[in-house]
C-alpha cells in the first residue's frame, strides 16, 4: 500500500489499485502511471484531513553531520525497528552534494534562483542529520496522532521515538526555535512504499521557509510573495512555462496550494505549499509574524528536467549516466545507453493477516536490490469458503546497465518465493 499521506485529494482514482480501500482511494492524488505524473514530492503520499491536533514542543536532538552515521544507531534490537541494511545503505550518500549529478545540479540551480532574487537571504542546509524524532518529523508539524503517515508500514522507525525522516519539513520547528528567518533544507528522506519507476524508498527534497517582518501581517500578500516566488523558480527551472495553483490540504499550512507547470503538453503537479499554520510558527519562533513555507521533490523535478525514465538511476554509478550530466547545466536531456528487456516472474500466495504490499516490496528489494524495476498486483480473489484471499504479483526485473541472465533471474525469484513465506507468512499457491 502506498505511503498515504501528504496531500489532498484531486483525483488519482485513475491510478488507484482496486484492493485500496476506498477511504484512501479518496486521498490519493493524480495519476503516476508514468515520470510525468509521479506525485511531488515522491510516492502517493496524500495528506489526509486531520481529525485532531497533537502538538509536543520538546527540546530535539541537535543536527549533526550526516556523515557519521553508525549502523548501531540505526538498525537496532527494537521491536519497532524497520530500517532494513538496504536502506542503511544509503544514509550519509548525500547525492544531492556531488554538483555534476543531476540532484546536485537541481539543488544549485534553486539555491543560484533564491541568490539572485534576494542576495544572501535564504540560508541553505544540506548536511542536517536524517535521523530524527517522532516530535520532529510528526507532532510539531501538527500531523494528527493517528495519521496514517505515522505508522511503521510507511515510515522507518529507529525506535519507538525515532524515525528516518520522511520529509524535510522535520526540520522546520528546530530552525525556527534556533531563530533562522529564511531557509532551505535539502535532504534524503525515506519512506517505506511499493516498487515502480518513479518510486524509490530513499529520495530527496527541498524545504523552504520565509518569514515576514514584523509589520507584514496579510495572509493574502504572503499568499501572493509565495506564488510569485514560487512560479519565479519553475521559470528558472523550466524556461517560460505555464504555472497554475491548486487548493491542497497539508496540516502545516493554511491555506495550502499547490503548484503545476504546462510542460511536454501535460499539466505537471511541481510543488506543494502554503502560509504556515501560526501555531507552528508561535510556538517555535515566537508570536506576531507570518511565513510560508514549500516542500518539492528533486528526483521528481530532475526526471521532467533532465527526461530520465527511471528513479534508480539516480543511484547508478554507471559512467553512461553520470556522465552525460555537467554543474550548472539545467539542459542536458538523457539518452538511454541501452534497453535492455524486462523479464518478468510472477509469484501467487494466500496472504497472511499482517501482509502488506510495501512489505513485500522491502523484502523484494533485499534481495534484489535495484534490478527490480516494478511489483504490481495483478490478480486477486478471495475463497469465501476458506476465508482466504490470493494476491498475484507480477515482479518486472530489469537493470539499467546491462543484461540479466535467466539463471540469474531464477535464483532471485527463487529466493523471493523462500524468502516472502519465512518473513511474512504468506503460502504459495
Ligand atoms: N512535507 C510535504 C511532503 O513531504 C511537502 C510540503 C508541502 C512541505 C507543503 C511544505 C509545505 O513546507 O508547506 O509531501
Amino acid at each position: 500500500m502506498r505511503h498515504a499521506a501528504v496531500r489532498c485529494q484531486a483525483a488519482q482514482l485513475s491510478h488507484a489499485r482496486a484492493t485500496r480501500p476506498p477511504s484512501l482511494l479518496r486521498s490519493y492524488a493524480r495519476a503516476l502511471s508514468s515520470v510525468s505524473s509521479v506525485s511531488t514530492t515522491t510516492p502517493r503520499f496524500a495528506w489526509v484531513l486531520p481529525q485532531h491536533h497533537t502538538v509536543a514542543c520538546r527540546s530535539l536532538a541537535t543536527s549533526r553531520p550526516a556523515s557519521t552515521i553508525a549502523r548501531s544507531d540505526i538498525i537496532r534490537d527494537n521491536p519497532k525497528n524497520n530500517v532494513t541494511d538496504t536502506i542503511f545503505s544509503k544514509l550519509g550518500t548525500n547525492l544531492h552534494q556531488r554538483p555534476e549529478h543531476p540532484l546536485g545540479i537541481i539543488k544549485s540551480a534553486i539555491f543560484e534562483y533564491f541568490e539572485q532574487s534576494d542576495p544572501g537571504k535564504f540560508k541553505l542546509f544540506e548536511d542536517l542529520y536524517p535521523v530524527v524524532t517522532t516530535a520532529q518529523n510528526f507532532d510539531e508539524l501538527l500531523i494528527p496522532s493517528d495519521h496514517v503517515s505515522r505508522s511503521d508500514n510507511d515510515t522507518y522507525y529507529v525506535d519507538e521515538n525515532t524515525v528516518l525522516r520522511c520529509h524535510t519539513s522535520a526540520h522546520q520547528a528546530e530552525l525556527l526555535r534556533e531563530k533562522h528567518e529564511n531557509f532551505l533544507v535539502i535532504g534524503d528522506v525515506y519512506r517505506r512504499d511499493t516498487i515502480d519507476a518513479t518510486h524509490y524508498p530513499v529520495f530527496h527534497q527541498m524545504e523552504g521557509v520565509k518569514i515576514f517582518d514584523e509589520g507584514e501581517q496579510d495572509v493574502e500578500a504572503v499568499r501572493e510573495d509565495l506564488k510569485r516566488t514560487l512560479e519565479g523558480l519553475a521559470k528558472h527551472l523550466f524556461g517560460d512555462v505555464e504555472c497554475r495553483w491548486v487548493d491542497a490540504y497539508f496540516p502545516f499550512t493554511d491555506p495550502s496550494i499547490e503548484l503545476e507547470i504546462f510542460f511536454n503538453g501535460e499539466w505537471l503537479e511541481v510543488l506543494g505549499c502554503g502560509v504556515m499554520q501560526q501555531k507552528i510558527l508561535d510556538s517555535n519562533f515566537g508570536e506576531g509574524r507570518k511565513a510560508w513555507a514549500f516542500g518539492l521533490g528533486i528526483e521528481r523535478l530532475a526526471m521532467i528536467l533532465f527526461d530520465i525514465p527511471d528513479i534508480r538511476l539516480f543511484w547508478s554509478e554507471d559512467e553512461r549516466f553520470l556522465k552525460q550530466f555537467k554543474a550548472g547545466d539545467l539542459s542536458s536531456k538523457f539518452k538511454s545507453f541501452s534497453k535492455f528487456p524486462p523479464c518478468n516472474k510472477d509469484v501467487s500466495f494466500w496472504i497472511s493477516d499482517q501482509f502488506t504490499e510495501n512489505n513485500l516490496c522491502e523484502t523484494i528489494r533485499g534481495i534484489a536490490g535495484d534490478i527490480v524495476e516494478e511489483v504490481k498486483l495483478i490478480d486477486e480473489f478471495t475463497n469465501p469458503k476458506k476465508g482466504k484471499t490470493s494476491h498475484c504479483y507480477r515482479i518486472v526485473y530489469r537493470s539499467m546497465e546491462r543484461s540479466l541472465t535467466d539463471e540469474e533471474i531464477n535464483d532471485v525469484q527463487d529466493r523471493v518465493r523462500s524468502v516472502i513465506v519465512d518473513d511474512l507468512g504468506v503460502e504459495l499457491r
